[in-house]
């Protein structure tokens, strides 16, 4: 996703069911804030707004993910635009199995289902042993759509595919995670008359939700110490002296921590939209990064019915890297998405296909464009991959890689 914003007024209504919903979410909500002492941490407001049981944009009903506002979707993912996607990164994937002697893949949110169930197909036609595919999916809902999308379009390979109720302790394979990390809960934080202050969320009396900064202080824990310190790298990476409006990433962190603890032998691979360090705290983005979508505009209103739209932020990498070799892990590679499929042969599967089938060819090229382009998704996307066991380096890392920049 990656859309001009819009300003929330302009926004299409939902219907009266979605917005007893929201108004459910937004209830309890306000109960936590108030027995919180009239303010939570954003942090929290995101995972609530994003994944209460029955209620979050993603543990809810939903549509989410699609091509038109009509069909009731929010936004498009790589592997909703098109199967090439997932057959282009079929070949790093069968290269990493190879090289560190695994069998077995892990897919962290998968959305529908169509990056599985296009993946399997290419692998097995790659002639690539595999025994299992696993998913981690938090939404209840998401799951059985994911069922239904794997039974319908991958056939007798759908009984390799399983899902998992949690990460499991040790994983040899390959894991993947396309735009999973930008849906993962962050702090935000102000800077004014050159003081930080956490961005937190309260409640006016008539219970609409609101931004209050509160100052940050250090209050003696590690956390807090962890924090400050990051702030302080922000402070030297943006400048000071200018008001400043950023978000941190712990959760993100701490997963991809997760994820690279438990990567016993194999591969991780991560997509998603962001910068490294120096990039992301720049001068220029004041403003932060948290967007907002729904119906296919994004803006900047996370108070805007909690549960029904989506709430993310670019990926700040280097903070991801670190996480990731802090746990002994190596980096494979880390580079743009446009490079990172240009390597991998998106162009010569397109040139398979027959242009002369314009019903297969013209979405498949216009999807290719799309996925590769600077002015969208080429440049801003990024692909980071961490190993273990792997002694090569991957065709798709060997030109354009730029791990030095994190
Ligand atoms: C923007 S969607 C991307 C879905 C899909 N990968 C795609 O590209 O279409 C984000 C997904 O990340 C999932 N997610 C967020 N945190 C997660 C976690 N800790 N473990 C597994 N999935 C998570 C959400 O439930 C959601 O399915």
């Amino acid at each position: 996703m990656n859309q001009k914003a819009h300003e929330p007024a302009s926004l299409p209504v939902p219907d009266a069911d979605a917005l007893a919903q929201s108004d459910g979410l937004l209830a309890r909500i306000r109960d936590e804030i108030a027995a919180s002492g009239g303010w939570i941490a954003f942090d929290r407001y995101m995972e609530r707004a994003l994944y209460e049981p029955g209620l979050g944009y993603y543990s809810g009903g939903a549509r989410k993910f699609g091509r038109r506002a009509e069909d009731g979707s929010d936004f498009i993912t790589a592997p909703e635009l098109s199967p090439l996607f997932a057959t282009t990164l079929a070949r790093p994937v069968a290269q990493a199995l190879a090289a560190s002697g695994t069998r077995t893949l892990i897919e962290f949110g998968a959305g529908t289902g169509k990056l599985a169930s296009s993946l399997i197909h290419a692998l097995d036609a790659l002639g690539v042993p595999f025994d299992r595919y696993f998913i981690v999916e938090l939404s209840g809902e998401l799951r059985e759509r994911q069922r239904e999308t794997i039974a319908a379009l991958a056939g007798p390979l759908a009984a390799r595919v399983e899902w998992l109720d949690a990460l499991p302790r040790q994983f040899e394979g390959v894991a993947l995670g396309n735009e999973v990390l930008d849906a993962m809960p962050v702090r935000l934080f102000a800077r004014r008359a050159g003081h930080w202050h956490e961005r937190g969320v309260t409640h006016g009396p008539d219970g609409t939700l609101a931004f209050e900064d509160r100052p940050f202080a250090e209050d003696g824990s590690a956390g807090a110490a962890q924090q400050a310190a990051l702030l302080a790298r922000i402070d030297a990476e943006a400048g000071p002296g200018f008001d400043y409006v950023t978000e941190t990433h712990a959760a993100a962190c701490a997963f991809t921590h997760t994820v690279c603890t438990m990567l016993t032998r194999g591969a991780a691979f991560f997509i998603d939209y962001g910068f490294p360090r120096h990039e992301y705290y720049h001068p220029q983005r004041a403003q932060g990064t948290l967007m907002c979508h729904y119906r296919h505009r994004a803006h900047d209103d996370p108070f805007l019915y909690p549960g029904l739209q989506d709430i993310t932020t670019h990926v700040e990498f280097t903070g991801i890297f670190e996480a990731g070799v802090e746990t002994g892990a190596d980096l494979l590679g880390y580079t743009t998405q446009a490079r990172f499929l240009m390597n991998a042969g998106i162009t010569d599967a397109l040139a398979e296909l027959d242009p002369l089938d314009a019903a297969r060819f013209l979405p498949a090229a216009s999807a290719v464009q799309k996925l590769l382009s600077e002015a969208e998704m080429g440049e801003l996307f990024k692909v980071v991959a961490f190993s273990r066991g792997i002694d090569e380096t991957l065709d798709v890392f060997v030109r354009g890689d730029r791990s030095h920049t994190l």
